[in-house]
C-alpha cells in the first residue's frame, strides 16, 4: 500500500543500546525530566495533597492526585486555539492500579475504603504545564486541574444512550453512568477534546452465576467472568456485581470524549463508536470534514474498527462539534489475502445485522459490537494495539498488533496473510491505504510494515525482518509531523528479557522512517516498566512519554523494603515504591525531537 513517494527522512539521533538499567535513557544531546508522578497533587486550588511514599494517602487525597498506570496522552496548548508550545494542558490516562503499592499493606486487609482509593486511582488527569528557564513544571494551582476518575458522574450518549441494555436499578434513563476505567490509550478530535479508551473493562466485573446459568454475551464474548481480575470491588461495590447488576458491564467498554478545557464540563461516554477493549482512536479527516477514528480492539482474535462521522467538522465554531461522535458509521476490517481489504458496515439491518439474528436496534448492536462484527465475518487479528495516521501521505494508517501467542494453537485460528505467525511472541506492525486515500472510504489496500523479533532467538520464526534495532511486542505508536513513526514497547513482565526476549532488556521507544524501514532505539526505560503515551507539543521540540508500572511483575517485589524489589524509579536511591509517571524529554540544543 505504498502513498505517494516521498525523499526519505534522515533520524538526526545515534541510537541507544539495550538497557538493564533501572533508569529512562535518552541518546546523547537529549534530556528526559519527570514531570509528574502517582500521588503528585494535579494542582486543585486548596486541595494539592502530598505524595506519601508509604501508601497512606486517602481515597479523598487521591482524588486529587494524579492516578496510577499513566498510559495514553495528548497534549492542548494554552490558550485554547493557539500553538503554544511553552504552555499547555496535559490530558493522562491512568489505565489500572497495583493494589500492592497502592495501600500501606497492599491487599492484606481489604476494605470498601481501598476499594474506593483504587477507583480514585483510574481515569483520567488533567494538568497544566508551563515552560521556563529550569524546563517544563507542572502549573499548581490550575484552574483547570482536574481528575476524572471511577467516582466521576460521566453522560452516555448516542445510539445507545437510554437504550434497555444500559439501564440499572441506580439509573433508569440509562444515559448517566458514574466513572470510566481502565483508560488505555487514546485519541484527540479536531476540535481539541480528548478521548480516552477504556480497554479492560471485564475484569472489574463479577458474575457469580456465570457456571449456573446459560452464558450471557458477557460472559461469552466480552470475559466477564465468575472472578475478576484482582481488584475484588464487587466484594464492597455491589455495582461490580454483575449478578445483582447484570447491566452495568454494559456501561463500559466504550470511548469516552473529555474537555480538557473546561474542567467542569462531563465526561461523555459515545456510543456510536461501538463497545469492545477500546485501546486507542486515532483521527483522520476527509476531504469533505468527515472525521474518520482508527480504533483496535486488544485482545486475542479481535478486530480493527472504523468509525465515520455523520456530518463534517466545523473548524470555526467549536459548539458545532460538541456531538459530532454520536452520528455516524461503525465499521469493522476485513483483510483479504490479495492485499485487498473491506470496512464491512456494521450498522442494523445490513449484513444481516437483524433481530433475527440477535440485534434488535442499533442500540443492541453497539452494545454487542464484537458479536456483529463476528457475524459479518472481520479478520481476527493478533492484538490491535495503537493506530495512527501519516501525515506525509495524508492517509496511510498503521496499527500494531502487539503478539499472540495463541495463533495457530489447536483450537485456535491459524495464521492468515495479515497475520501471518503462529506463536506470534513479537508482533508486527500493518498499513492501509484507503481507496482514494479518503478516510471515509470502503476499502482499501494493505501490507505488513514490519515482523517484529530477536535477531538472536533460537528459532528462525521468532527473529522478525526488523532494519536496525530489534524490539518486540508493538504497542504505543504515533507518526509525528515529519513522518518519523514512533513505536513504545509493551513486553509483558513474564517475558520481559526473558525466553525468546533474553538479551532485549526493557522496555522501549523507537523511531521509524517508513520509505526506508529503518528502525532505531531512542528511549529505554526502567525495571519493569511498558512505554506508552506520545505527545508532542506543536513545535516538536517538546516530547512527552509515560512510564508505566515500573517495578513490575508483583506487589511483593514492588515494596522498596523486599530486597527482591526490582525498581525504584523515579526516586531511586532515596527509595519509595516504584511510580509511573511522565518524562518530558527536549534537546539541549532546543531542536527538533528525532530529526
Ligand atoms: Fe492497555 Fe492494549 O494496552
Ligand atoms: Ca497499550
Ligand atoms: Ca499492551
Ligand atoms: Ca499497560
Amino acid at each position: 500500500a505504498a502513498g505517494k513517494t516521498l525523499k526519505p527522512l534522515a533520524l538526526g539521533f545515534s541510537a541507544i543500546s539495550l538497557s538493564e538499567s533501572d533508569t529512562v535513557t535518552v541518546p546523547a544531546g537529549y534530556r528526559a525530566q519527570l514531570v509528574n508522578a502517582w500521588g503528585d497533587a494535579v494542582g486543585i486550588a486548596g486541595n494539592m495533597p502530598a505524595f506519601r511514599q508509604d501508601g497512606s494517602n486517602s481515597a479523598e487525597e487521591q482524588l486529587a492526585q494524579s492516578g496510577m498506570h499513566h498510559d495514553g496522552m495528548h497534549f492542548f496548548p494554552l490558550p485554547y486555539g493557539s500553538q503554544s508550545s511553552n504552555h499547555g494542558l496535559l490530558a493522562i490516562n491512568h489505565e489500572y492500579t497495583d493494589d500492592g503499592l497502592l495501600h500501606p499493606d497492599g491487599m492484606k486487609t481489604w476494605t470498601a475504603a481501598k476499594v474506593r482509593k483504587a477507583q480514585a486511582a483510574h481515569g483520567v488527569s488533567v494538568i497544566e504545564v508551563k515552560k521556563n528557564d529550569n524546563g517544563w513544571q507542572q502549573v499548581l494551582p490550575s484552574k483547570y486541574a482536574r481528575r476524572i476518575s471511577t467516582l466521576t458522574p460521566c453522560r452516555l450518549s448516542g445510539p445507545a444512550a437510554g437504550h434497555a441494555l444500559l439501564q440499572t436499578a441506580d439509573d433508569p434513563s440509562g444515559r448517566e453512568v458514574v466513572g470510566t476505567l481502565n483508560n488505555c490509550a487514546n485519541g484527540w478530535t479536531p476540535w481539541g477534546t480528548y478521548l480516552t479508551c477504556e480497554e479492560n473493562w471485564n475484569g472489574y466485573f463479577v458474575d457469580w452465576s456465570n457456571n449456573m446459568k446459560p452464558q450471557g454475551f458477557n460472559a461469552k464474548r466480552y470475559g466477564v467472568k465468575e472472578s475478576d481480575a484482582g481488584y475484588r470491588w464487587a466484594e464492597h461495590d455491589p455495582r461490580f456485581d454483575a449478578q445483582l447488576n447484570p447491566n452495568e458491564p454494559n456501561r463500559f467498554g466504550w470511548v469516552v470524549e473529555i474537555d480538557p478545557y473546561h474542567p467542569d464540563s462531563k465526561p461523555v461516554k459515545r456510543t456510536a463508536m461501538g463497545r469492545f477493549k477500546h485501546e486507542g482512536a486515532a483521527v483522520a479527516i476527509a476531504p469533505d470534514r468527515r472525521c474518520a477514528f482508527y480504533m483496535g480492539d486488544d485482545e486475542r482474535f479481535e478486530y480493527i474498527y472504523k468509525f465515520v462521522t455523520a456530518r463534517p467538522y466545523n473548524a470555526k465554531d467549536r459548539k458545532a462539534n460538541a456531538n459530532l461522535l454520536d452520528e455516524g458509521t461503525l465499521y469493522v476490517a476485513k483483510f483479504n489475502a490479495d492485499g485487498s481489504g473491506e470496512w464491512l458496515e456494521l450498522t442494523h439491518g445490513k449484513h444481516g445485522l437483524t433481530a433475527e439474528n440477535g440485534f434488535r436496534d442499533q442500540g443492541e448492536l453497539l452494545v454487542k459490537t464484537r458479536l456483529a462484527a463476528d457475524h459479518v465475518g472481520a479478520t481476527k487479528m493478533d492484538r490491535p494495539e495503537w493506530t495512527t495516521v501519516n501525515p506525509h501521505n495524508q492517509g496511510e494508517i498503521y496499527c500494531t498488533l502487539t503478539n499472540n501467542s495463541e495463533r495457530g494453537k489447536e483450537g485456535k485460528p491459524g495464521p492468515d496473510a495479515a497475520n501471518p505467525r503462529a506463536n506470534n511472541l513479537f508482533g508486527h506492525i500493518i498499513r492501509w491505504l484507503e481507496a482514494g486515500n479518503n478516510p471515509t472510504a470502503t476499502s482499501f489496500q494493505w501490507n505488513i510494515v514490519v515482523l517484529a523479533g530477536n535477531d538472536k532467538a533460537a528459532k528462525e520464526e521468532h527473529k522478525g525482518n526488523i532494519k536496525g534495532d530489534i524490539f518486540g511486542s508493538p504497542d504505543g505508536l504515533m507518526f509525528d509531523r515529519n513522518g518519523i513513526l514512533w513505536i513504545q514497547t509493551d513486553v509483558s513482565t513474564s517475558t520481559l528479557n526473558k525466553k525468546e526476549y533474553s538479551g532485549m532488556g526493557n522496555n522501549q521507544m523507537l523511531a521509524m522512517t517508513p520509505q526506508t524501514g529503518e528502525v532505531r532505539r531512542f528511549l529505554t526505560g526502567p525495571r519493569g516498566c511498558e512505554i506508552t503515551g506520545i505527545a508532542f507539543t506543536p513545535d516538536h521540540r517538546t516530547l512527552f512519554v509515560n512510564i508505566q508500572h515500573p517495578g513490575e511483575p508483583d506487589s511483593e517485589r514492588n515494596d522498596p523494603a523486599n530486597p527482591k524489589a526490582i525498581s525504584s524509579w523515579p526516586n531511586g536511591a532515596l527509595g519509595g515504591r516504584p511510580r509511573s509517571g511522565t518524562v518530558v524529554i527536549t534537546r539541549d540544543d532546543g531542536g527538533v525531537i528525532g530529526l
